[in-house]
C-alpha cells in the first residue's frame, strides 16, 4: 500500500525522503513523489514506475530545502499516472499534501470545490483534502483550516501537509490509516511505517485516530481534532536498521524463510521455561487469559495468511484446550452480525497490525463487549493498540509481501495460548504437558533441519517451473498448510494458478482436472489420518497426476507414493504446520526465482492492506 514520507530538520529533504521512501518500497506502489518548500515556493516531482525513476529525475534536476514530503502511491482511485501520484497541489501553490487511505466522500466534495471554482488536476479522492483546505484558508489561517477541513473527511486517512508559509513545520493527522512520527537529533519525520526513519532515530510518538500534529524539528504538538492538547510519550523501536536490510540475501523473502528458527526463539523468549514446566506472559496478556473460562467461545479473525495461522489455531484450541473455536476472514467476520458478548474472545492475528479488515473487526468485537487479543507482530501499530491484551510475535521486521516468518511465528504465539489454556483448564496430563513442552522448545531446532530442504527444493523446483496450475492437498492441521503453499506460490508467482484444499474434498470435484503431469502438492507428516492422505495420493497417480510430498523423515509408507519427496523433521500433528510451512515456502521461492518473478514486490500486491 501507499507509503509516506515527511521531514523538517536540518538535513536536505530531497535525500533524506528518498532514502525513506526506499525503505518502504516493499509495501508495493506504481508510482511515487515528492514536495520540498525551497524557502520560497514549493517545488513538486512526480513520476510513474519504480521510485529510481523519481531518484533520477530528481538527480538531474534536485529539490533544495531542509523541509518536504514524500509518497509511494498504489492506486485506488484513478489510474498509476503522473496526474495522481501524490503530492497534490492546490490551485496556487500555497500547499501539497500526501495520503494514505481512502475518502469515500470525495465525489460530493469534489462537486462542491469545482462549482467554488477549484481546478482540479488528477482523478484522485486525495486531491479534494489540497482544495478543501485552500477553500477554509479563505477564512482562517492555514492550520485551523486544515483542521476545519479534516472534519468533513469521511473514510481512512494518513495525511501529511506541508503550507508553503509554515517553512518550519509540516502538519499531520490519522484516521484508520497508520502514521508515526519519528524523533531524531535536530530533525523529526512522519512516516506510514517506523522502518522508513530506522536508520535516523529510533524514538518514536505512535498517534491515534483523529489527532493533529503540528511537527517542528524539535518534535511533535499534538491535539484532538477538537483542538483540545494531548500529552504522548515517546516510546524506542527495539528493532535494529540491519533488519530491514537483504544482509547478502538475493531477497528478503529468502532472507524472513532463513530467519525464522530465531523469530520462534523470540517468540518463545521469556514464556516458555521447559525446565521449570511454564507458560507465562505479560502481566496483561496473562490476566486477559486467566479470565477465559472453560465455556469461552473463541473466535479468531485474520486475513490472507494470519487467517491460515488462526485455521490452523482452531485445529490446536478445539484439540487441546476444548474450547469452541469459529475462524472468520476479517473482510466477512464484521460484515455479517456476529453474534458476540462478553463470554466471547475475539483473537485477532496480524503481521503488520494495520490491516484494515482485521481493524475494523477488533473495533467491532469491542463495540459488542467481547475481549480482544492480538496476536501481531508490529510494536505500536493500531491492532496492538486497541486490542485488550497483544501478544507480540517478536520476529522482527517482516519486508517481502510474502509472509513467511511472521506466519510460523504466528503458529508458535498460538501454540504457546492453546497450551497455556489447556493447563489452566486441566485438559493436559503432566506426562503430557513435559513432552509438549520439550518438543515446542525443540522447535526452532526442527526448523532449522527443515532449512536444510533447501537444495532438494531448489531442484525440484526447477522439475516443476514450467507448470501452470497446482493443487495442494492436505488434512486437519495440515489442510490450513496446503492453502497457505498455494497462496504463497501464486502470490510471488503470478504466472501460475495454485489452489489449497482439503485433501479429502478432492473427489467432490477439483479432481476432474488432474490430467497427466498435473503437480499436487500433498503436505502430509506423518498424523494419525496418514493413510488416508496416501488414498488421496493413489486417486491422483490413478489420474496421472505428478505428486510432489511433504513427508515427515523415516515414513517410508508414503515416500514410496511420491515423484518427488522431500522430508521434515518427525514430530507431534500439532507442531507439524510450523515445519511443514518451511519447504512450502522455499519450494514457492525457487519456482519463482526460475519464473524470473519479482519476488518481494509481486504485481498489485502490497505489503500491508490499508484499506478496505
Ligand atoms: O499484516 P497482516 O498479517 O494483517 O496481513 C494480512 C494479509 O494481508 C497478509 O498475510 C497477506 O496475505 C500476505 N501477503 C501473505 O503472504
Amino acid at each position: 500500500m501507499c507509503g509516506i514520507v515527511g521531514y523538517v530538520g536540518r538535513a536536505e529533504a530531497m535525500g533524506t525522503i528518498l532514502e525513506a521512501l526506499g525503505r518502504l518500497e516493499y509495501r508495493g506502489y506504481d508510482s511515487a513523489g515528492m514536495a520540498v518548500l525551497n524557502g520560497r515556493a514549493i517545488q513538486v516531482c512526480k513520476r510513474t514506475g519504480k521510485l529510481k525513476v523519481l531518484a533520477e529525475t530528481l538527480r538531474a534536476k534536485p529539490l533544495a530545502g531542509t523541509v518536504g514530503i514524500g509518497h509511494t502511491r498504489w492506486a485506488t482511485h484513478g489510474e498509476p499516472s503522473e496526474a495522481n501520484a501524490h503530492p497534490h497541489t492546490d490551485c496556487r501553490g500555497e500547499l501539497s499534501v500526501v495520503h494514505n487511505g481512502i475518502i469515500e466522500n470525495y465525489a460530493p466534495l469534489k462537486a462542491r470545490l469545482l462549482e467554488q471554482g477549484h481546478r482540479f488536476r488528477s482523478h484522485t479522492d486525495t486531491e479534494v483534502i489540497a482544495h478543501l483546505i485552500e477553500e477554509y484558508a479563505k477564512h482562517a489561517p492555514l492550520p485551523s483550516a486544515f483542521r476545519r477541513a479534516l472534519k468533513d473527511l469521511q473514510g481512512s486517512y494518513a495525511l501529511c501537509v506541508l503550507f508553503r508559509r509554515e517553512p518550519g513545520r509540516l502538519f499531520g493527522a490519522r484516521k484508520g490509516s497508520p502514521l508515526i512520527v519519528g524523533v531524531g537529533k535536530g530533525e523529526a519525520l512522519f512516516a506510514s511505517d517506523v522502518t522508513a526513519f530506522l536508520d535516523r532515530t529510533r524514538t518514536v510518538v505512535y498517534l491515534n485516530d483523529d489527532e493533529v500534529v503540528e511537527l517542528a524539528a524539535k518534535g511533535p504538538t499534538i491535539t484532538t481534532l477538537a483542538g483540545k492538547a494531548v500529552t504522548r510519550k515517546s516510546s524506542t523501536v527495539s528493532w535494529d536498521v540491519s533488519a530491514a536490510r537483504k544482509e547478502g540475501y538475493d531477497h528478503f523473502m529468502l532472507k524472513e524463510i532463513h530467519e525464522q528458527p530465531q523469530a520462534i526463539e523470540q517468540t518463545l523468549f521469556n514464556r516458555l521455561d521447559v525446565g521449570r514446566r511454564r507458560i507465562a506472559f505479560d502481566r496483561r496478556t496473562q490476566r486477559f487469559l486467566d479470565r477465559i473460562s472453560a465455556q469461552e467461545k473463541i473466535v479468531i479473525i485474520a486475513c490472507g495468511t494470519a487467517y491460515h495461522a488462526g485455521l490452523v489455531g482452531e485445529y490446536m484450541l478445539e484439540e487441546f484446550a476444548r474450547l469452541p473455536v469459529d475462524v472468520d476472514f476479517a473482510s466477512e467476520f464484521r460484515y455479517r452480525g456476529p453474534m458476540l458478548d462478553r463470554r466471547t474472545t475475539v483473537i485477532a492475528i496480524t503481521q503488520s497490525g494495520e490491516t484494515a479488515d482485521t481493524l475494523a473487526g477488533v473495533r467491532l468485537a469491542k463495540r459488542k463487549g467481547a475481549n480482544v487479543l492480538a496476536i501481531c507482530n508490529v510494536m505500536g501499530s493500531s491492532i496492538a493498540r486497541e486490542a485488550d491484551a497483544v501478544l507480540y510475535t517478536h520476529a522482527g521486521p517482516e519486508i517481502a509481501v510474502a509472509s513467511t516468518k511472521a506466519y510460523t511465528a504466528q503458529l508458535t504465539a498460538l501454540l504457546l495460548v492453546t497450551l497455556a489454556l489447556a493447563k489452566a483448564h486441566g485438559r493436559v496430563r503432566p506426562e503430557a504437558w513435559k513432552r509438549l513442552l520439550a518438543e515446542l522448545g525443540r522447535l526452532p531446532d526442527l526448523v532449522r533441519q527443515a532449512l536444510a530442504t533447501e537444495p532438494a527444493l531448489e531442484e525440484i523446483a526447477a522439475k516443476y517451473a514450467r507448470a501452470r496450475n497446482f493443487y495442494y492437498l492436505g488434512r486437519r492441521y495440515n489442510y490450513p498448510s496446503a492453502l497457505e503453499g498455494a497462496l504463497k506460490l501464486k502470490e510471488i508467482c503470478p504466472l501460475i494458478h495454485a489452489e489449497g484444499y482439503a485433501a479429502g474434498e478432492m473427489k467432490h470435484g477439483p479432481i476432474s482436472l488432474i490430467r497427466q503431469g498435473w503437480p499436487v502438492v500433498f503436505v502430509a507428516p506423518r498424523t494419525p489420518v496418514s493413510e488416508k492422505v496416501i488414498s488421496n495420493i493413489e486417486e491422483v497417480r490413478a489420474r496421472r497426476g505428478t505428486c510432489l510430498v511433504v513427508a515427515s523423515e523415516g515414513d517410508d509408507d508414503i515416500s514410496r507414493y511420491a515423484d518427488s519427496l522431500v522430508r521434515v523433521p518427525r514430530t507431534d500433528e500439532l507442531f507439524s504446520p510450523v515445519l511443514v510451512a518451511v519447504p512450502l515456502q522455499l519450494l514457492a521461492y525457487h519456482i519463482a526465482r526460475a519464473n524470473e518473478c519479482d519476488i518481494d514486490q509481486p504485481p498489485n500486491l502490497a505489503k500491508s492492506v490499508t484499506v478496505e
